[in-house]
């Protein structure tokens, strides 16, 4: 009886082992880095907090991004650096993220 079942775990963990180099072998699908240009998308997660939907919503001390003058560059580096209560971003948003999301900032710009 002990011996029968323990036959049968036996295939079973052959079996299993079985799939799973099936698995092993199985063409890897690498998935592309996600495109993180949506300065809108990340706009409504790490900007919308302070400064509204609309740039205006000025909490937390927040500018008034449809009012600012500032350059891209500018942006670039205010969202890299914060300043005063702004966050920095330079370890929450890539690079690219950060140049999308300024990008974004400029639509808003009302005098623009
Ligand atoms: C925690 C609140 C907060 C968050 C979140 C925040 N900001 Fe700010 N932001 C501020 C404050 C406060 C200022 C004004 C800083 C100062 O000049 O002292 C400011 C200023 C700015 C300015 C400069 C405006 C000007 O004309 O001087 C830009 C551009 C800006 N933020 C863009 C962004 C972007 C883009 C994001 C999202 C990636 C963001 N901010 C997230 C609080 C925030």
């Amino acid at each position: 009886m002990f011996k029968q079942s323990l036959i049968f775990s036996l295939l079973v963990l052959a079996a299993l082992s079985c799939g799973s180099k099936e698995n092993k072998s199985a063409p890897v699908t690498v998935e592309k880095a996600k495109p993180a240009k949506d300065g809108a998308k990340i706009f409504k997660q790490s900007c919308e907090l302070c400064h509204g939907p609309d740039g205006k919503l000025g909490a937390n001390g927040s500018k008034d991004l449809s009012a600012s003058e500032l350059d891209l560059d500018a942006r670039i580096a205010m969202v890299t650096k914060g300043k005063g209560l702004m966050t920095p971003f330079e370890n929450i948003l890539s690079l690219e993220e950060i140049k999308a999301v300024a990008e974004f900032s400029m639509t808003l710009n009302a005098t623009k």
